[in-house]
């Protein structure tokens, strides 16, 4: 537990810890469950919420089966009570909402269904609520990875693909936060087409649907989102913390000259052919195996984020 949280009035709002990457199998739910059970472990009140609305695994990884699933949230009049889905875990101070059953309509909830879950997650009676994420860059996953400016989690390999992968989820994020920002239709169609914020601020400043004072208020604006974006980048699967921060520094280098925005480096997993192992036995490999160097790692990025 935090030290000022003791003394401090009850919580009233959870913060929300969003683990996303953009490309499959770099290790956004090994990540997101093992820290999500060190940080419980701690006396924080997690939530952890499977929000992988196609392929939801965490049950798996947690050794545990739920009765009740998101979509059960889904299927409710108005979507109000996000407690009839919340489970306990095996793990003291640590709660689970299921993901969904995969099943096509739930797949793709409406827009309503989707806000009102994000409403109630903000509502949650808990500490923290760390969401797991899916792979790709669909409307769902950015509009969950964008509750939070600060505290979206990037988990990336050294792999240049998924360096890549992680590049353009940052840049589909930027487009859709902007995109709703402006709710402007002209604006929407000129993001679909370009590739980068230098050249959407070019093609904003020659815009004949802008005055001059316009544009240039605009061109202002859209840096100050960028640079509120401060995604946060784990490199897993690493064999060494030099090949880590090679990759980090790849990402961050494309994303500061192209898209305006400084992610921070919140730190790096050894690859290790335990994970897997823990994977199926269904006991996380910080509760199996916290003298691995894994395990150390994922004891430091609960510290870095500052959880302790
Ligand atoms: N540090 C690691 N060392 C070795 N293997 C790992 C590591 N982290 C994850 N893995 C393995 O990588 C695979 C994918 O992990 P995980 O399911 O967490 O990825 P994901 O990003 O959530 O995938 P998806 O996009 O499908 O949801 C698993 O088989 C897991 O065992
Ligand atoms: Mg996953």
């Amino acid at each position: 537990m935090h030290l000022e949280q003791q003394d401090a009035a009850p919580r009233t709002t959870p913060e929300i810890l969003v683990v996303g990457g953009g490309k499959g199998g770099v290790g956004k739910t090994c990540i997101a469950v093992n820290c999500a059970v060190e940080i419980a472990r701690r006396g924080w009140r997690v939530v952890l919420l499977d929000a992988d609305l196609s392929c939801s695994n965490i049950e798996t990884v947690l050794g545990y089966r739920a009765e009740v699933h998101l979509d059960d949230f889904f299927h409710q009049k108005g979507g109000k009570d996000l407690s009839a889905v919340l489970c306990q875990t095996p793990y003291e101070n640590l709660r689970l909402i299921p993901g969904t059953t995969g099943l096509l309509d739930v797949a793709n909830p409406r827009y309503q269904q989707k806000v009102a879950l994000i409403r109630e997650l903000r509502n949650l009676d808990a500490d923290l609520v760390i969401i797991d994420l899916d792979a790709g860059a669909h409307l769902n996953t950015l509009d969950f990875f964008l509750m939070t400016e600060t505290n979206g989690i990037l988990v990336i390999t050294p792999e240049r693909t998924s360096i890549d992968n992680a590049f353009k989820f940052l840049r589909a994020a930027l487009f859709r936060r902007i995109e709703r920002f402006y709710q402007s239709p002209e604006l929407g169609l000129l993001l679909r087409r370009l590739e980068t914020l230098s050249d959407f601020m070019e093609c904003v400043k020659k815009a004949d649907c802008f005055e001059d004072h316009t544009r240039q208020q605009v061109c202002e604006e859209l840096q100050r989102i960028a640079q509120s974006f401060r995604p946060k980048i784990v490199v897993n699967k690493v064999s060494n913390a030099y090949e880590a921060k090679v990759a980090a520094n790849i990402l961050a280098k494309y994303t500061r000259q192209l898209l305006c925005i400084e992610p921070e480096s919140l730190g790096f997993l050894y690859f290790d052919n335990y994970v897997s192992e823990a994977v199926n036995s269904g006991v996380p490999f910080i509760v199996s195996r916290p003298r691995l160097k894994v395990s150390a790692c994922v004891v430091d990025v609960a510290n870095r984020l500052g959880y302790f």
